[in-house]
């Protein structure tokens, strides 16, 4: 199928980059010249494995290309809108200016019988007034909502082999004919045995920000227990663990620590919460503010754990940062848990040095005032703590023997509960971490 794909960050670049591994011919554009430049030329905006290898492959079998000229979507059969929708500024609704300003510039160049396939995360009602947009401008042009699961770190595997595959669409022989094109797009998934919900603009839309929201909060649920835990002196990983068996509650997605970050869940669930608000549910929505509560105050207690284990001061102290991504395997800092905790130590006199496997660029740009290190070793040089914030398998497997030679005082902190307390208490490190005794 001839395809156009409209936004190339995260979820467009790789999208776009798993049709054409499908077997479809696929163009993706972005107003982002230098975006497109790179895409062009298979460099990666962004780090997230397995996306080079994809981009390369796809753009070596002709199938794939990359524009800046909307004129290039014309004739796609199916086009999908995947730009972003951010945090408005000073407020918890999302910004739908891409959004908007991209299917205005699709509309220009869409045919009757062309589905507009839309992606990204966007307020419940949205999709039903796009629809009216589009068939007013375009008579026979169709749209349906397509929300993508896609996670970081694993968004090459997400796309071609994803969960389940939703598909919101218009009533009647409309939705039809989108849904046809929908499951010819995706067949290969579809012949899987990938299940499949058909439902309508709503709840397809709804079902990727309850799906974040669900997450969010599984997280923060056992980010107040370890609250509790170390109010009681009890162990957060092991209560999740013993929880996590029940097979109606699951193991995954309760790793206590630092808490959730990123460029989704913290602006979805403010987003879903604006939104509700609008129309006129907003009780129903109250606990996702408790959750958001509960989240930043991690990063609080992660500072105030600090000062602790440095004596009562950070002033002057020696801080090692491990990780500045938001979660591992990414370069993306957007909300970081990890640098906004490094930059409160530093605003509170300690002397801060953050390192990341491939986060420093992005960290070094938008926050230049930092100190930062290539190496573990190099930021944990003479450091009076060490605080491993992101659980990057690199910082999981250090040597504590080794690595406790290079610091000034053997303390640790693991603000992602990621690290072997025993393996580290036996290498003589003092050991702290969220939501459990100290050892
Ligand atoms: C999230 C969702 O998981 C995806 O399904 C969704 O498609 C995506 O948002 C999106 O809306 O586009 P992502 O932001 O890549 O994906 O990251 P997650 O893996 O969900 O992690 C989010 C944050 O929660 C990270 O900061 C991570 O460190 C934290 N987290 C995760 C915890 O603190 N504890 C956990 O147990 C799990």
């Amino acid at each position: 199928m001839k395809i156009s794909v409209v936004g190339c960050g995260y979820l467009g670049a790789v999208h776009a980059a798993s049709m054409a591994e499908l077997g479809h011919d696929v163009v993706g554009i972005d107003v982002d010249r230098q975006k497109i430049e790179a895409l062009s030329n298979a460099r990666t905006p962004f780090y997230e494995p397995g996306f080079e290898e994809l981009l390369a492959r796809s753009l070596a079998s002709g199938r794939l290309r990359f524009s800046s000229d909307f004129s290039d979507a014309r004739g796609a059969q199916v086009h999908f809108l995947c730009v972003g929708t951010p945090q408005k500024r000073g407020e918890y609704a999302a910004d739908l200016r891409y959004v908007e300003a991209a299917t205005e510039s699709l509309i220009d160049v869409l045919g009757p019988g062309e589905l507009v396939a839309g992606k990204s995360t966007v307020p419940v009602g949205t999709a039903a007034r796009l629809a009216e947009l589009v068939a007013g401008k375009v008579p026979g042009a169709l749209l349906a909502w397509n929300p993508e699961f896609l996670r970081e770190g694993f968004a090459v595997q997400d796309t071609l082999h994803p969960d389940r595959l939703v598909y919101g669409l218009a009533a009647g022989p409309d939705g039809d004919t989108a849904r046809a094109l929908l499951d010819e797009v995706y067949a290969t998934i579809v012949e899987r045995g990938t299940p499949q919900v058909v439902t309508d603009y709503a709840t397809a839309e709804m079902v990727k920000t309850a799906a974040n929201s669900f997450l969010a909060t599984k997280i923060s649920f056992i980010n107040a227990m370890a609250e509790l835990c170390e109010a009681t002196g009890a162990d957060v990983k092991q209560l999740a663990d013993a929880i996590g068996y029940d097979e109606r509650i699951g193991r995954r997605f309760l790793n206590a620590g630092l808490g959730f970050g990123g460029g989704c869940l913290p602006k979805d669930i403010r987003a879903f919460m604006a939104r509700a608000g609008e129309l006129g549910a907003d009780q129903a929505l109250t606990f996702l503010r408790e959750v958001d509560n509960i989240n930043m105050r991690r990063r609080i207690r992660m500072v105030e754990l600090a000062r602790e284990v440095l004596d009562g001061s950070l002033l002057g102290k020696r801080v090692a940062v491990l990780g500045a991504a938001f979660k591992p395997d990414s370069d993306d800092i957007r909300d970081s848990p990890a640098l906004n905790v490094a930059q409160q130590l530093q605003l509170q006199g300690a002397v801060v040095r953050v390192t990341d496997p491939a986060a420093i660029e992005n960290s070094r740009r938008e926050w230049p005032h930092l100190d930062y290190a290539a190496t573990p070793e190099e930021a944990a040089e003479r450091a009076d703590a060490v605080l491993v914030l992101t659980e990057w398998k690199q910082y999981r497997e250090l040597d504590p023997v080794a690595f406790g030679k290079v610091v000034a005082q053997k303390r640790v902190l693991d603000g992602r509960n990621a690290l072997s307390r025993t393996a580290w208490t036996d290498a003589g490190w003092s050991y702290r971490a969220l939501g459990r005794r100290a050892g």
